[in-house]
């Protein structure tokens, strides 16, 4: 179940090939959601307004937006700059249900000159579907996106 993240870096470095980042956030959502397992969302949302999420490129349903820093998963990964490694999220009281479908979540935040330039959010209709291999993972794949990317 958990995919061969060197393999997905070295691929997801050669498929960002400018450094829009709009482009390379829709390529970077379309390639987790293709890659990696057991997924029903992944995306983007962005601090384009103070302590505030706006959803960005994704992948899945029609999402939240916005998402205020505190509230939800993706609220305490912006406020903490920590990622959030939910098991199950109905467990979580202030968790956001944008898809009842959604049971794990990883949300990784992603900072730039010190600035919270917004998250990537992954969800799983899977109950324990991310371990630290995932996470690992996925913050390098995040960090592939971060040095491929002019943020701004
Ligand atoms: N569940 C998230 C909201 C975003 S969606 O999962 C796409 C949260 O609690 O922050």
């Amino acid at each position: 179940m958990t995919p061969d993240y060197d393999l997905l870096a070295r691929q997801l470095e050669a498929l960002l090939d400018t450094r829009d980042w709009l482009t390379n956030s829709a390529q970077t959502s379309a390639f987790l959601m293709q890659a990696v397992p057991d997924l029903n969302w992944v995306g983007f949302y962005l601090q384009r307004q103070p302590e505030l999420l706006s959803l960005g490129p994704f992948q899945g349903k029609p999402a939240c937006h916005p998402i205020p820093f505190d509230k939800g998963v993706c609220g305490a990964a912006a406020r903490s700059r920590q990622t959030q490694r939910i098991d199950d999220v109905h467990a979580v009281a202030d968790h956001i249900a944008c898809d009842a479908a959604s049971s794990a979540e990883l949300v990784v935040p992603i900072v730039t000159a010190n600035r919270l330039w917004g998250v990537l959010d992954l969800d799983s209709p899977l109950k324990h579907r991310f371990n630290e291999a995932d996470q690992t993972g996925i913050e390098r794949l995040t960090a592939v996106f971060v040095a491929s990317s002019d943020l701004t």
